[in-house]
């Protein structure tokens, strides 16, 4: 039995085969309560704050829905602008403060590093709910539970990963939990979106198999998922070149049909245009199921960290 007791969750890095095993585990048996009890009481007395300094739909509601499904209670911010840090307060100050008050912290903030430095400064575990365009390894653990789902299986699958490949938080923390299984993976960006070097660079040494293409057609042809991401404007320094590449990939029912109608099609969301709405009549079009799995998975969490899986 892995230990997350009183763990902050802040990377994909920090995972290894068993403590999937177990975190999948978890949440599929959460998963299938909650099929039975729309409330479960093992958080019971325990309160989550939920911080987010950056907008969120699916990764504060999803936790929170999953603070209350456990029957715990959630305090906190959606927006910073509610609270003193618009008077000038330091996320260090911020955080010390929270952590007087609840038994778990949940965090979104626009800089790389921040979820880090919060759990520098607090006693009670920090979850990372994205941290810039650093990582966000909830979302990737919702990535990995929905293929098993989907697929049945993660090992011996071809993963295919589109868009912004240099920003994408999701894709960065999702490429250290797949270096566990015997998996193949397919960066699919234009060189200026490319993953970063040091990222395949660690991955190659590692033994885990990587194609690097600009091309889409040919990736959705060879894989077994494709995850779509968005151009993410809000990194980009220079407007004009998020203009140049923002239609970089779009799929589209026709492109998945004629080229591999069997694939499954999944992206952390929001979408922008990258894939047409064309395709969510689609058997394969897995990514509101993807959205509903960040509930279980999240439970899963949660329970854990405080010592009540
Ligand atoms: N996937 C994801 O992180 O979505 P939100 O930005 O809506 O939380």
């Amino acid at each position: 039995m892995v230990q997350l007791e009183g763990v902050d969750i802040l990377t994909g890095k920090q995972f290894n085969r068993g403590s999937l095993d177990q975190i999948l585990d978890i949440a599929d048996s959460m998963d299938k309560a909650l099929r039975v009890d729309r409330s479960l009481q093992q958080l019971d007395g325990y309160v989550m704050a939920s911080l987010f300094f950056e907008p969120s739909t699916r990764t504060r509601l999803s936790f929170e829905t999953a603070m209350h499904r456990l029957g715990g209670a959630v305090v906190g911010f959606a927006e910073a602008g509610t609270s003193s840090v618009a008077k000038g307060e330091s996320l260090n100050d911020t955080i010390r403060t929270v952590d007087q008050y609840v038994d778990v912290i949940v965090m979104r903030h626009p800089e790389i590093g921040s979820a880090r430095q919060a759990a520098e400064v607090a006693t009670a575990p920090v979850i990372n709910g994205g941290d810039g365009a650093g990582q966000h390894p909830t979302q990737a653990l919702l990535d990995l539970y929905t293929i098993q789902q989907e697929c049945g299986h993660v090992d011996g699958t071809t993963i295919a990963l589109c868009g912004d490949l240099k920003n994408g938080r999701t894709v960065h923390a999702g490429v250290e939990l797949y270096r566990n299984y015997d998996c193949c993976l397919i960066f699919v960006a234009p060189e200026q979106l490319a993953m970063p070097p040091g990222v395949t660079q660690r991955l190659l040494e590692r033994g885990v198999r990587v194609e690097q293409t600009a091309e889409l057609e040919p990736a959705l042809a060879q894989a077994d998922v494709i995850y779509m991401t968005r151009i993410q404007k809000e990194r980009f320094a220079d407007p004009a070149e998020y203009e140049r590449l923002k239609g970089s990939y779009v799929l589209n029912r026709d492109m998945v049909e004629r080229i591999n109608p069997d694939i499954t099609i999944m992206h952390p969301l929001p979408r922008v245009k990258e894939i047409s709405s064309d395709v969510d009549g689609l058997a394969g079009a897995a990514y509101f199921r993807q959205a509903r799995n960040g509930v279980p998975v999240r439970m899963a969490l949660l329970a854990m960290v405080l010592g009540q899986a």
